[in-house]
């Protein structure tokens, strides 16, 4: 039953007329408790909430699957205004983006320039830019811009999934450019053909490739709100001595809020992912897929109402 929830919210986040409303009428149907808000000045605030309590945080202009180029140009216009804002209100706040809002269903040498705008507006104002791995058809192409862009910049970095069979190989690979990585588990609906289809070897890829990050010395972002994962990320890093400026926890907006100021109280970094905007749609599907719990939270809502 959960298994089918899960296929049919993650069906219904890739649905284009359902986006295109959702746009329309605004943020609906508890969306709200996952979503800053649809403007910057509402992501402000929340951000300087959350900062006021020891939290950092990462703004993400949602957005994705963009497939005009006057629609990827204003995504990165959004992007930089983000970044303004960040500098401009002196925010504990770095930003994380999407390959495909930036064009890169449309073309290299678009994505490219976009990011290098967002790039120099980001090296300009102390803003460190993560780019978010999409679904697997999208993996090459997203490492392979990420390498491009890191060496042309040192305030990138991007995410790792660890359902993917590939994964392993990719860190490898990129264990060249001493990358700052997200690791996660992986969000999306993945053929068993390129993904683990069991939970169990997923979170045994997870705790693997946490382990061999941080071992290789690079930065580690444990982005999960398992604490199992949490549990075995604090258990390496005081077995192998590593420093606590060299990892952090991340968890997104509106979920598990008091494990996170938890986590803050132990003495750890926590960022949280702070989206906000107007294409809210298929992230909102994504983390009702994620959790059967969030989907009884959103219908008491909607019938309360
Ligand atoms: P999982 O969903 O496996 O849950 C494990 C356990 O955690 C649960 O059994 C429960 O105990 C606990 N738990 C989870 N949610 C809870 C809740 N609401 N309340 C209480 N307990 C809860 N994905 C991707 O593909 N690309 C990306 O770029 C990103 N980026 C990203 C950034 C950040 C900051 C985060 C936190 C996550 C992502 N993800 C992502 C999403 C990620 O891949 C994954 O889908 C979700 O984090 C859910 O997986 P978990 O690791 O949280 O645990």
């Amino acid at each position: 039953m959960e298994q089918l929830m899960k296929n049919f919210f993650l069906f219904l986040s890739k649905n284009k007329f359902l986006t295109k409303m959702a746009k329309r009428y605004g943020l609906k149907f508890g969306a709200a408790r996952f979503v800053a808000g649809e403007a910057i000045r509402q992501a402000v605030d929340v951000i300087k909430d959350l900062n006021h309590k020891g939290l950092v945080v990462t703004i993400d202009y949602l957005g994705e699957f963009v497939d005009n180029e006057r629609e990827a140009n204003e995504m990165a216009d959004n992007c930089i205004d983000a970044i303004k804002a960040i500098g401009r209100e002196r925010l504990n706040s770095q930003l994380s983006l999407k390959m495909t809002s930036m064009g890169m269903d449309i073309s290299d040498e678009l994505v490219l320039n976009n990011m290098r705008r967002i790039l120099d507006a980001a090296t300009e104002n102390g803003v460190f830019v993560t780019i978010d791995m999409e679904d697997y058809s999208r993996c090459q192409k997203t490492i392979e811009i990420f390498k491009q862009l890191k060496s042309e910049y040192d305030n990138i970095g991007t995410v790792i999934q660890a359902y993917l069979y590939r994964t392993e190989k990719d860190m490898e690979d990129l264990n060249a450019y001493s990358p700052n990585l997200r690791l996660v588990k992986g969000a999306y609906k993945e053929s068993p053909e390129v993904a683990f289809p069991l939970k169990k070897d997923v979170d045994e890829n997870y705790k693997k490739i946490i382990k061999m990050h941080l071992l290789n010395g690079n930065y580690t972002a444990v982005a999960t709100h398992d604490d199992s994962m949490i549990e075995y990320t604090k258990q390496v890093v005081k077995e192998h001595n590593i420093p606590k400026d060299q990892f952090e926890f991340q968890m997104l907006y509106g979920i598990r809020p008091e494990r996170q100021l938890e986590l803050v109280n132990e003495g750890y970094k926590m960022r949280v992912y702070v989206p906000y905007g107007t294409d809210w749609y298929g992230y909102f599907m994504r983390r009702l897929a994620e959790r059967p719990a969030n989907v009884a939270f959103v219908l008491k809502g909607v019938i309360g109402k």
